[in-house]
């Protein structure tokens, strides 16, 4: 088969980033969450944070290497909770909010928005977060997944998520969870139609979440 006969998925090689693929990897997550105050603020910062979740014992960081460029990428979380002592020890979100403040103020209202609906429905609902403590340790949490506008529509999300699904098998996980924005659509259809189903709600945010079977995959 030559290069031009083959589907996108088999041009694309899935790999683990180094530190030569932070730069990518920042814009790639700028051009994907436009609204973030985290990836729209100063490049250091995010590149920083990329720079140390590659390094991080705690989770799986993992790329979609199309023809050398960075097309797609994924965190995949298998050690909880040193994922959060890590992002303790991590420059806080003060300095996401002080950089964008300075270059994108006008992030800052609907991120503070977010943000209070979210406090607010955890303090009405607090049943939100205990099934994530309870399967800490049996789950793949996945952190974020990003595919290059320019090449979306293409399956590289579902390849990604594919991949995750074999990396928690192979870790003897039993689920894979994560959360997503409601009026998040696109990422939303993702997940079901990956056969994830929507577990909890809060205000803003919804809790996907994938059983693992050894013996079907499905949308693999
Ligand atoms: C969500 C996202 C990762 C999807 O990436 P993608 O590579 O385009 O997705 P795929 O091509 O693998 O699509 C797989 C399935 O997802 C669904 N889907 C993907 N994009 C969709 C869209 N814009 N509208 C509706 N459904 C969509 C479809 O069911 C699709 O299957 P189909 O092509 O057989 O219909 C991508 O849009 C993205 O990076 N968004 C910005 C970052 C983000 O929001 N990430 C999620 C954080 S929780």
């Amino acid at each position: 088969m030559t290069e031009i006969d083959k589907s996108p998925q088999e041009r694309v090689i899935v790999r683990r980033p180094d530190d030569r693929d932070v730069e990518a990897l920042v814009r790639l997550c700028a051009r994907s969450f436009r609204t973030s105050v985290r990836w729209q603020g100063a490049r250091w910062h995010a590149a920083r944070w990329w720079a140390q979740t590659i390094a991080s014992s705690a989770c799986e960081s993992w790329l979609c290497d199309e023809g050398g460029s960075v097309a797609a990428a994924c965190v995949l979380v298998i050690d909880e909770q040193g994922w959060a002592s890590e992002r303790k020890a991590r420059c806080g979100p003060l300095v996401d909010y002080l950089t964008v403040l300075a270059c994108r103020p006008n992030l800052i209202l609907s991120e503070v928005m977010d943000r209070a609906a979210f406090l607010c429905s955890r303090f009405v609902c607090s049943r939100c977060l205990q099934p994530i403590e309870r399967r800490a340790g049996r789950r793949g949490w996945l952190e974020l997944i990003a595919v290059d506008p320019d090449r979306r529509g293409r399956g590289l999300a579902r390849q990604l998520l594919a991949h995750c699904r074999c990396r928690c098998l192979a870790l003897d996980r039993e689920w894979i969870e994560l959360l997503v924005a409601r009026r998040n659509a696109p990422a939303r259809a993702l997940y079901e139609s990956f056969g994830f189903s929507c577990v909890d709600l809060e205000a803003v945010r919804l809790k996907y979440s994938l059983r693992l079977d050894r013996e079907a995959a499905p949308g693999g």
